[in-house]
C-alpha cells in the first residue's frame, strides 16, 4: 500500500546527561538488548554528549576489556571503529560482587570519577537490575545505604534523578509481588521506580493509543455495539532456551500473561485517559483490570510442547525435571465487566515452540446488520477485521469488503495493509523496544513502564489461574506446531 507521512507533530526529546549503571553487565540481556539499544541512542543523537555507562559484573577485567568485550557483542560487532571509539569511551567498569559493600563503595568512587571526566557530576543517576529478581530487594538495600539513591533536590524541575530499573518478573505471585513492592517502598519512591514491560516500548504497541484517540473513525465503533470479539496472540518459536531454571518455575502464564498479554489488553481496552500523561493513563490501565470479571478456570487451557517436527519436547530440554508439569503454552477466555465491553470475548494465547513468530491483536467487528445486496446474506460478508501486527513486520491490515474491478458484480473482502518499515527514511531502522524505554528513563517518563497498583492488579486477576494450574495437566502439542491447531 502507498503510504504518504506528510507533516507531522514530534514531541521535543532533549536528552539530559546522566549516569547509567547496569548491573549483570556481562549477562545476556545487557549484551543482546541494553548496550545494542544504548549504542544506537548514541547514535541517533539521544544520549547526551556528557552522558556515560558504567557496566558492573562479577568477573573481573579492565575498563578497556570491557570495552573490547562490548565491541565484540553480536549486534555491534559490525558497526566501523570510527562509529564505535566515541561511544566506547564513555563506557566504564567495575568488577565485584554488588551485594558487598565495597563494590559499592567502589562503584560511588566510579561515578565520581566518570562524572568529572566526563563533565556530567551533577546529573542523574540511573541504575539498571539486569539482575537476578530475589537480588533486586537486598541491592537497592545497599545502593540505598550507600546514599546513592538519594535524590539532591526534590522540586518538580529538578533532572538529578535517581532512578532504578527493573525487569520481570516483579515477584512470583500476588503475595511476592505485594511484599516486594513494600521493600522498594522503603528506600525509593514509586516516582523512581522504573518497571520495564519491553512489550511496551515495542512500536505497534505503542502506537495502539495514537490510533484509538487520535483519529475519529475508531472510537465510536470501540464497543461491544460493534466488536464481536478480540484476540490477542503472542506465538513464539523459541522454546525455553537456556532458562530452564527460570522457567520451569515461572511458567507461560507469568512469564507472558501477568506483563505483555495483560498489559496489550489494558491499551486496547481501557478508555480514553483525561490526558497523554504517564500516571493518567495508568489510571485507566488500573481501572480497566479492576474491570476484569474473575478468572474462571474453566476458561484456561494450558499445554506443554512434546517431540515434534525435529524438535526436542519440553520434557527433553536440558534442566527440566522429567515429570514437569510447567506450561509452554496457555489460553484463556477473559470478560471485562463494564459498558463498552459486557459479553465481548477477548481471547488471550501465547506460547513457545510453535511453528510461527508471531504477534498481533486482532479486533473482529460484528457482521453488517442488514444486505441490501440480492442473494448474499449479511452473514455470507466477512465482517470488517483490524489486525495490529505486534512482531514481526509491525503494521496494521484492515480488513474491508469491496467491489472487484470488473463489468460484473464481484464483491469480496480486501485488505489495507500497511508496514511501519514503509515510512521509514532510507537507511533508518525499526527502533527496538528497548532503545525507546532506556530514553524515557533518562528523559524521566514513566508513561511506558509498570506502576505497582497495575504490577498488583494483573497479579490478582491470575491467581485463580494460578492455584488452579497445580490441578491441571498441560495438554501435549508437538512443537512446531501452529497455534490454530493447539487452541481448542
Ligand atoms: C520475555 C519472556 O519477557 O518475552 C520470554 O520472558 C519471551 O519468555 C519474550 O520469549 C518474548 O519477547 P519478544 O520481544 O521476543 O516477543
Amino acid at each position: 500500500m502507498a503510504v504518504t507521512w506528510q507533516g507531522s507533530f514530534c514531541m521535543e526529546v532533549t536528552p539530559l546527561p546522566c549516569l547509567l549503571t547496569v548491573f549483570g553487565a556481562l549477562g545476556d540481556l545487557a549484551g543482546r538488548k541494553l548496550f545494542p539499544a544504548l549504542f544506537r541512542l548514541h547514535r541517533r543523537k539521544l544520549l547526551h554528549d556528557n552522558s556515560g555507562i558504567l557496566g558492573c559484573g562479577r568477573r573481573p577485567m579492565s575498563h578497556d576489556d570491557f570495552r573490547a568485550y562490548v565491541r565484540t557483542l553480536p549486534e555491534l560487532a559490525n558497526v566501523p571503529d570510527a562509529e564505535m571509539a566515541p561511544f566506547l569511551r564513555r563506557v566504564y567498569y567495575l568488577a565485584g560482587d554488588y551485594l558487598r559493600d565495597e563494590t559499592v563503595r567502589g562503584l560511588a568512587a566510579l561515578l565520581d570519577q566518570a562524572g568529572k571526566e566526563l563533565g556530567c557530576t551533577d546529573s542523574s543517576r540511573i541504575f539498571y537490575l539486569a539482575v537476578a529478581p530475589d537480588s533486586y530487594l537486598p541491592l537497592v538495600e545497599k545502593l540505598a545505604g550507600a546514599g546513592l539513591l538519594s535524590e539532591p533536590c526534590e522540586s518538580a524541575d529538578c533532572s538529578q534523578w535517581r532512578h532504578v530499573v527493573f525487569e520481570k518478573p516483579f515477584g512470583h505471585d500476588l503475595d511476592s509481588a505485594v511484599e516486594l513492592e513494600h521493600g522498594l517502598l522503603r528506600h525509593l519512591s514509586e516516582r523512581q521506580i522504573y518497571r520495564i514491560d519491553h512489550y511496551l516500548g515495542k512500536e505497534t504497541v505503542q502506537n495502539i493509543l495514537m490510533l484509538r484517540f487520535a483519529n475519529l473513525i475508531f472510537e465510536p465503533v470501540w464497543n461491544r455495539n460493534y466488536i464481536d470479539s478480540v484476540e490477542i496472540t503472542v506465538s513464539e518459536t523459541v522454546g525455553v532456551e537456556h532458562r530452564a531454571g527460570y522457567f520451569d518455575r515461572a511458567g507461560l502464564l507469568r512469564d507472558m500473561f501477568q506483563n505483555h498479554m495483560l498489559e496489550m489488553l489494558s491499551l486496547v481496552a481501557m478508555e480514553c485517559p483525561v490526558s497523554f500523561e504517564a500516571d493518567r493513563i495508568r489510571d485507566e490501565k488500573a481501572r480497566l483490570l479492576r474491570s476484569l470479571r474473575p478468572l474462571d478456570p474453566a476458561d484456561l487451557m494450558l499445554g506443554q510442547y512434546a517431540a515434534g517436527n525435529g524438535l526436542k519436547g519440553y520434557l527433553e530440554e536440558p534442566g527440566i525435571p522429567p515429570d514437569s508439569r510447567t506450561e509452554t503454552f496457555a489460553s484463556l477466555k477473559l470478560r471485562i465487566d463494564n459498558a463498552r465491553w459486557k459479553d465481548v470475548p477477548f481471547y488471550l494465547r501465547s506460547g513457545k515452540r510453535l511453528n510461527e513468530r508471531r504477534s498481533r491483536i486482532v479486533i473482529n467487528f460484528k457482521h453488517i446488520p442488514y444486505s441490501i445486496f440480492t442473494g448474499i446474506r449479511e452473514t455470507d460478508l466477512s465482517p470488517n477485521r483490524l489486525v495490529l501486527t505486534v512482531q514481526p513486520q509491525e503494521g496494521l491490515t484492515l480488513e474491508l469488503i469491496a467491489k472487484k474491478p470488473g463489468p460484473k458484480l464481484c464483491i469480496g473482502p480486501l485488505a489495507l495493509d500497511f508496514r511501519y518499515a514503509s515510512i521509514l527514511e532510507p537507511g533508518e531502522s525499526m527502533p527496538e523496544a528497548y532503545e525507546r524505554l532506556l530514553l524515557d528513563c533518562m528523559l524521566g517518563d514513566q508513561t511506558l513502564f509498570l506502576r505497582s497498583d497495575t504490577v498488583r492488579l494483573a497479579w490478582n486477576y491470575l491467581m485463580p489461574a494460578l492455584k488452579a494450574k497445580e490441578k491441571i495437566t498441560p495438554i501435549l502439542y508437538p512443537a512446531g506446531s501452529p497455534i490454530e491447531t493447539v487452541c481448542r
